[in-house]
């Protein structure tokens, strides 16, 4: 099975480009099929998640032409009202439920099969259907899985959120996109990629205000146009070779970002004893020593993201004294924790809290990836560990990084793609 081998022990150096958002882009070519016109999209990331939403684009009769590795025309004039969402592709993905949005707001019907895995009961969409109620769509559920979202008429509403979520709001801010009248989401996420989709759906001639606040209001449109468009850089991604720059006590800059949207980051990493270094579009972080324990509680944004969670948590693995991590989005998000263990971390998880006593040091060992950012955190322990790692499941860290091993190993990583005993024999042979 295709797992990396990592020897630990270089502190990463150099510098490193940050690719486009994989959960804007994922919104984002939801809404591109909105319009009968073509849109082009530049920036978009090479990750298997946007392979898949491009498949299911495909699949319902959308066009989807591939410039280069990162720029796509997409035309979604052959996609009809009685498009169908569902096949393998669509199942894997948790981003397809945008096209639930996308579909209702353009033709008032939108068959979506429900986002993989999820064995659903309503409640983790049910904040999306609150909203598609109140701009006055029928949303029920048919069998196997399928949400079915129409109406005769969509109109704009006043909808206040119960929880703050990324999902619904940008699913809601699509329908309302060419509701009639104005829409107005109370309490409403703040996330870069939020403000990202409403961009884009506005330079298609959306009218949307707002969206970076907790109050989006949204003037309904009849008609969106095609138009071209850049994706912004990735938090995450950034986000996460930070950590690791910050792990291996390295000094890496990270190129093609956008520092406003690490602030969370670069603030606990300071904190912690990093210096970080900021200029337009780049942050370079360098840790000469042991880094000092901090605690922190991972909130929506401007907090600090859930999906940073797993690298901090591997980082104060390491550092000095005792910090504690709480989690407030997700439940059950320390899976990993029993990774960790492994390689001789001493944490406590309870509940949603994980105390953790850093360790002098990580030793390698057999580590399995319970999810997509979870898999890139142990990719960090396994980089800063002593002796030699190897990280199984990584169809998840593929689904959201791109070029992951080859852009470690430009900054002087020992990690490799392997498929064999002979290329674990080779990789051992050549690392010594
Ligand atoms: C998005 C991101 C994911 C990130 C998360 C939080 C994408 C494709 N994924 O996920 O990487 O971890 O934001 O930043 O962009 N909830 C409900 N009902 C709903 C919707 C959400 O109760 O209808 C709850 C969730 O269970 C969770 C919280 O709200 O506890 C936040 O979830 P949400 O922001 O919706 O996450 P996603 O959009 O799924």
């Amino acid at each position: 099975m295709e797992h990396y081998i990592v020897k630990g022990g270089n502190p990463l150096s150099g510098e490193v480009e940050i690719a486009g958002a994989k959960n804007a882009a994922l919104g984002i070519l939801a809404a591109s099929v909105m319009t009968s016109e073509t849109v082009t999209l530049e920036n978009v990331p090479d990750v298997s998640d946007i392979r898949a939403i491009l498949k299911a684009i495909r699949a319902i009769g959308g066009h989807v032409e591939k410039i280069d590795r990162h720029c796509y025309r997409i035309n979604g004039s052959g996609i009809t009202a009685d498009a169908v969402v569902d096949n393998e592709y669509v199942r894997k993905i948790r981003g397809s439920y945008y096209l639930i949005g996308s579909l209702l707001g353009r033709h008032r019907h939108a068959a979506v099969a429900l986002p993989g895995g999820c064995n659903i009961g309503l409640r983790p969409i049910d904040q999306h259907i609150k909203g598609f109620r109140a701009l006055g769509a029928d949303v029920r559920l048919a069998p196997p899985g399928m949400v079915i979202a129409e109406a005769e008429v969509l109109r704009g509403a006043h909808i206040y959120m119960d929880v703050v979520s990324v999902g619904a709001t940008i699913n809601i801010m699509m329908a309302a996109t060419m509701a009639e009248g104005v829409t107005i989401i109370e309490n409403a996420a703040k996330e870069p990629h939020v403000v990202d989709t409403a961009n884009f759906l506005n330079s298609m001639g959306a009218s949307i205000k707002g969206a970076g606040t907790d109050v989006i209001r949204i003037k309904g449109v009849q008609k969106l146009h095609g138009t071209n468009y850049s994706i912004i850089p990735d938090q995450i991604e950034a986000g996460t070779f930070m950590f690791a720059a910050a792990a291996t006590r390295g000094d890496v800059v990270i190129k093609n970002v956008i520092p406003k949207h690490l602030e969370s980051l670069t603030a606990k990493l300071m904190e912690m004893g990093c210096q970080i270094h900021e200029s337009d579009d780049e942050v370079r972080v360098v840790a000469t020593r042991r880094l000092g324990p901090t605690n922190a509680k991972t909130l929506p944004y401007p907090g600090f993201p859930t999906d940073m969670q797993p690298q901090i948590t591997v980082l104060l693995g390491l550092s000095r004294g005792v910090s504690i991590i709480t989690e407030s989005i997700f439940e059950n998000r320390f899976k990993y924790v029993d990774e960790l263990t492994k390689m001789g971390a001493h944490i406590q998880v309870e509940g949603n809290t994980a105390i953790i006593n850093g360790v002098e040091k990580y030793t390698g060992a057999n580590l399995s990836s319970p999810d997509l950012r979870a898999g890139a955190a142990l990719v960090i322990a396994a980089l800063a560990a002593e002796g030699i790692s190897e990280v199984y499941d990584i169809h998840y860290i593929e689904r959201g990084y791109e070029d992951f091993p080859e852009k470690l190993r430009r900054l002087g990583a020992e990690i490799e793609t392997i498929d064999s005993e002979l290329e674990k024999r080779k990789f051992q042979f050549k690392v010594g």
